[in-house]
């Protein structure tokens, strides 16, 4: 077989998780102190692929650029396609034809993980050779996925967010496809979302007699789009750490599995985990609970936090509630106002859910 290449979309517009993602990608918001994007690319990187094609928008796409760089950290090459407008799936891999020739690939969107990587859908798609292999788990939700019916082994039809969906087994956003797929996405039209679906793409495959070869998953997988899912995403991660505790405890104790980064200090506090507690962030007086990632140079003091996620250089200060299942984005601070009048303060961007005791 050619040389077996990857594709990341790292592209699209992150509307479901505004407002981090007013001034950020989704991709990077970050998994257990990781960016999402970047699991996609070890995936990639452990199962033997050595060229990537990262897809970016024109907006977010020096951020992307910044953070993953040339790829070196990751023993991978990576080269970054602009993408001028969020037209599709199906769009973006037009986008890279040139990147990808006749070569096959494997197409990883960027907001996805998936639990046990790819190697092994990578071992199975060089053994059977189809024209291209997807990917399916059964969900609860369909309607917000592609979703497949199958015939055995065989797939009948697939379809992009069907408000009645024939099946529960939604398509997980890993691909891979041979170069037929060109042609595929070139044949389709626009859907009713104004989108050139790659799930279009697949069902035209499917009508020309290909062989598109169904895998259900085995582990988890998620998709990181919501909130919800963004801390599934963080409590599933954090379960497979180990305990590392390279910062300084100060009468502190760290319960379980705890990662703690150098030059994170903790005074008088108690992390619980599984709970990582990035590089720089200090905790005085301060309650972490399981499920929990504090970014780097965060501060939580005299104050409690559980099941959360914040993100670089936030803090939160003094609050007689505990803070539980929230994202907080960069530099947002939290804190008690003391003072007349008595009354909450807030300076919160668009589109902020806030809520209160
Ligand atoms: O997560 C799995 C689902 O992903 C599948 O079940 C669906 O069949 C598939 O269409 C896709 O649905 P989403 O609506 O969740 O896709 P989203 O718009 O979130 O885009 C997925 C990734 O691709 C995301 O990282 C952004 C990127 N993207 C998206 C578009 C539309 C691009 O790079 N360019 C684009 O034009």
């Amino acid at each position: 077989m050619e040389q077996l290449k990857g594709l990341i979309l790292s592209g699209g517009k992150g509307t479901r998780l505004q407002p981090i993602t007013f001034t950020s990608a989704k991709q990077l918001v970050p998994v257990a102190n990781r960016p999402v994007l970047f699991y996609g690319i070890d995936a990639m990187a452990s199962a033997g692929i050595k060229e990537i094609g990262i897809i970016i928008a024109p907006e977010t796409g020096d951020e992307i650029r910044e953070m993953v760089g040339s790829g070196e950290q990751f023993g991978v090459n990576v080269t970054f396609i602009e993408q001028d407008q969020p037209a599709g799936l199906a769009h973006a891999v037009l986008t890279a034809e040139e990147f990808l020739g006749t070569d096959p690939f494997v197409m990883y969107l960027g907001d996805n993980l998936l639990q046990g990587g790819i190697s092994d859908l990578v071992e199975a798609f060089r053994s059977s050779s189809p024209d291209a292999l997807i990917l399916l788990t059964p969900v609860s939700d369909p309607e917000n996925y592609g979703v497949a019916e199958l015939d055995g082994d065989r797939v009948i039809s697939l379809q992009e967010k069907p408000p009645e969906p024939k099946t529960n087994l939604a398509l997980v956003g890993v691909y891979m496809f041979t170069a037929g797929i060109h042609d595929a996405a070139r044949a389709i039209e626009p859907s009713a979302r104004g989108e050139l679906e790659i799930t279009d793409a697949i069902q035209y495959l499917v009508d020309e007699g290909k062989r598109v070869e169904p895998h259900v998953v085995q582990g988890w997988w998620k998709d990181t789009g919501r909130l919800e899912d963004m801390l599934e995403a963080n409590r599933l991660v954090l379960d497979t750490v180990e305990r590392r505790l390279d910062g300084e405890l100060i009468d502190s104790t760290c319960e379980g599995r705890v990662i703690v980064e150098a030059g994170a200090i903790l005074e008088r506090s108690t992390v619980r985990g599984p709970a990582v507690i990035g590089a720089g962030a200090r905790l005085i007086d301060a309650y972490v609970g399981p499920y929990s990632a504090i970014g780097e140079r965060c501060v939580v003091e005299r104050a409690e936090v559980e099941n959360s996620i914040l993100l670089e250089g936030s803090s939160v200060t003094d609050l007689n509630a505990r803070v539980e299942s929230s994202l907080l984005g960069r530099d947002v601070t939290i804190a008690r106002s003391d003072g007349q009048p008595s009354a909450y303060r807030f300076l919160v961007g668009d589109r902020s859910d806030i809520g209160v005791v």
